[in-house]
């Protein structure tokens, strides 16, 4: 309950004393030392990492099509499910930008998460400026991914306005380290993005249920949209949810992770993307910070040298050595 009562919230300076991860520290001491630059490709490109996950058995929602040269946008008609709403989102975009969330069709009218319809030439038009590289990273020439629109878990519903929620996990050399679950409001037009106003929860590793939460970097308590008394949320399946997390340790190599899950009606846990420079703001959303926890991983390995537990294992060792927020667990304790 470590946020949950107001004068108990942690603020960013008592951060630093808790051992948040800055910046520089995180580009120079775990990116560029932990991630070999041939992983990136698979990460930093959507469609790369969704038939990398194909592969290692990891579930991702279903691809439709790709759409990758302007000729083929009069056309674009063809990859839509027959029933229900879709995706478009670019391959190498990131922050939620170029992301269009339709709930539902009709005719040549589509229905965005916000609740606005748009015509055909306005989605054509936004299809035609995500292929420029109107969205992605430099500006460089992306493709369209289309892909079927997640349903939301029902234990989710009051949690999230008009978007589906996702689920961070930082992995370090596949042990999960952190989580956070972000809840779309009606400010972030279905993206669970923090930076378009998604509410940030950190979660219990052992648990699965929430710690505390923040909004543009405040504390809150509930959800603004919907009013629901945050503390309650809890994640079910997050056993697998971590375990399907950790594999992607396996599946790129990269030593520092973000991997970020969404948890579907009917289908459960999905791997929705990768990022090999993940943000720091989960850190303020736990209420703690990353180094203690990278280095215990560190010195859980070394003591090991080096681990060659499946991904289920890894998870053990994770909860039980961030148990209760504590990172002072000796690794020698752990069975
Ligand atoms: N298939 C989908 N169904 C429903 N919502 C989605 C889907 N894909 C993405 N979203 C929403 O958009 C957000 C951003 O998508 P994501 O694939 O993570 O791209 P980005 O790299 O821009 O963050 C997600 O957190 C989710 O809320
Ligand atoms: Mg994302």
């Amino acid at each position: 309950m470590l946020g949950w009562l107001k004068n108990n919230f942690i603020s960013p300076s008592k951060l630093r004393q808790l051992g948040i991860l800055g910046l520089n520290e995180r580009n120079v001491a775990y990116i560029s030392a932990h991630n070999p630059r041939q992983g990136f490709p698979s990460v930093d490109d959507k469609l790369q990492t969704k038939l990398l996950a194909k592969d290692y058995k990891i579930a991702t929602p279903a691809l439709l099509g790709v759409i990758h040269h302007q000729a083929e946008i009069a056309k674009f008609e063809r990859y839509l499910p027959a029933q229900g709403g879709f995706v478009i989102k670019p391959a190498k975009g990131s922050g939620g930008k170029g992301i269009l969330v339709i709930q539902a069709s009709s005719e040549d009218q589509y229905l965005k998460a916000s609740g606005e319809w748009i015509n055909r030439q306005t989605l054509q038009r936004h299809l035609s400026n995500l292929i420029s590289g109107l969205y992605s990273l430099g500006g460089n020439p992306d493709v369209a991914i289309i892909e079927s629109l997640i349903v939301s878990a029902k234990e989710f519903i009051d949690f999230t306005f008009e978007g589906v929620p996702d689920i961070r996990v930082i992995i370090y050399h596949g042990y999960p380290v952190m989580a956070m679950m972000r809840l779309s409001t009606r400010d972030s037009d279905g993206k669970a993005n923090l930076h378009q106003g998604a509410i940030g929860v950190g979660i219990d590793l052992v648990q699965g249920t929430a710690i505390q939460a923040v909004q543009h970097d405040r504390p809150v308590f509930v959800h603004p949209d919907t009013g629901s008394a945050l503390h309650k949320l809890s994640i079910k399946n997050w056993q697998h949810l971590l375990a399907l997390a950790a594999a992607c340790y396996d599946m790129t190599g990269l030593g520092y992770l973000g991997a970020d899950l969404v948890v579907d009606a009917e289908l459960g846990p999905l791997l929705l993307e990768l990022n090999a420079r993940p943000g720091l703001a989960i850190q303020m959303a736990n209420g703690t910070g990353l180094k203690p926890r990278l280095k215990a991983i560190d010195q859980y390995r070394e003591d090991l040298r080096g681990p060659t537990e499946v991904c289920t294992a890894r998870v053990k060792v994770a909860q039980q050595l961030f148990s209760n927020q504590v990172c002072s667990v000796s690794p020698l304790n752990v069975e």
